[in-house]
């Protein structure tokens, strides 16, 4: 799979994203027993391409790669300016010419197309754009895998924003035939080009798509609850008008009462505790948040590996 590229979860077959996940547990055991090292990132340099902060998604990846024996370096925003110093155009033609890959964290999902078209020798993966979050899916698919005993029959709800994060697991739980359910407030849906891609998906895998208003009755059939932050980055601007969008689809104790009793509860990190999620609720022991962040070194292992 050199020269592959993760920017969609759509990227991988259903087949290759098992695959991942398998590899990932694999690892988890491993480190377990205290194994971690390898050197099949022997000689490969990746950089890491940030236009936004960032800390579960740059650590474990500079870990994974560190453990795989391969090297990366750090680009921020006051380094490149990515389309400001200079056209992304020329960004991906230069990186081509030293690099093995580009884990890219961007606010233009586009960009990515620049990079698919000018640096196609390159693996690319998407460590966060406006739409989509691929690399937080597949651990949070590792973590809910654990939880079922690999049963990927469980129905994911999650309540909030249509964003980057909700796309990548909406779109995951088409492609393996989970059920999804999205509740948000009217005009946060996720994008409709989005929802009717993942409905085609569905329509293969037997999963079910589906999208309400209504976070109380969204909880009651859930197996997995998931919220994420109400404003994401870059759209600071809007968060106070969001606040009040939102109130309705807070994560507490109260909200918890219409769910089932076994429903665990999920967040990518960083938490805004008193907005998207109560403290009460975070730091109870339905919450599954530290098993995500310590699945996302695993994956992006398991995701470097298979593009190696
Ligand atoms: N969940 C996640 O991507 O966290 P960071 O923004 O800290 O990388
Ligand atoms: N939706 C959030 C996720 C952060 C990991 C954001 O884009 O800011």
């Amino acid at each position: 799979m050199r020269g592959r590229q993760y920017i969609s979860v759509l990227d991988l077959t259903r087949e290759e994203t098992l695959e991942v996940l398998r590899v990932a547990q694999h690892l988890r055991l491993q480190r377990k027993a205290g194994i971690r090292r390898s050197d099949i990132l022997r000689d490969r340099i990746w950089v890491m391409l940030f236009e936004k902060p960032s800390l579960r998604t740059r650590a474990t990846f500079e870990v994974a790669v560190r453990e795989l024996g391969g090297h990366t370096f750090f680009l921020g925003p006051n380094e490149v300016g990515l389309g400001k110093r200079e056209p992304v155009k020329d960004v991906a033609r230069n990186l081509a010419r030293w690099v093995d890959g580009i884990f890219a964290r961007v606010f233009d999902h586009g960009v990515f197309e620049t990079f698919r078209r000018y640096a196609p020798s390159l693996s690319v993966i998407n460590a966060l754009s406006d739409l989509e979050h691929p690399m937080q899916a597949l651990a949070d698919f590792q973590t809910m895998l654990e939880e079922t005993g690999g049963d990927l029959g469980f129905h994911l709800v999650f309540i909030g924003d249509g964003n980057n994060v909700a796309n990548s697991l909406m779109l995951m739980s088409a492609l393996l035939g989970s059920d999804f359910t999205i509740a948000c407030p009217p005009g946060y849906e996720p994008p409709e080009d989005v929802v009717k891609r993942a409905k085609e998906v569905a329509s293969k895998t037997g999963s079910r798509i589906h999208i309400t208003h209504d976070p109380v009755e969204a909880v009651s059939f859930a197996d997995f609850i998931y919220t994420d932050v109400w404003a994401s980055m870059g759209q600071e601007h809007e968060a106070e008008e969001r606040k009040k969008a939102f109130a309705r689809y807070q994560v507490n104790s109260q909200l918890l009462r219409h769910a089932p009793e076994h429903a665990k509860v999920m967040h990518c990190l960083p938490a805004h505790r008193g907005e998207e999620i109560s403290d009460e609720v975070i730091e109870s022991e339905r919450s599954l948040v530290f098993e995500q962040a310590e699945n996302r070194l695993h994956t992006v292992k398991a995701m470097l590996i298979m593009l190696s």
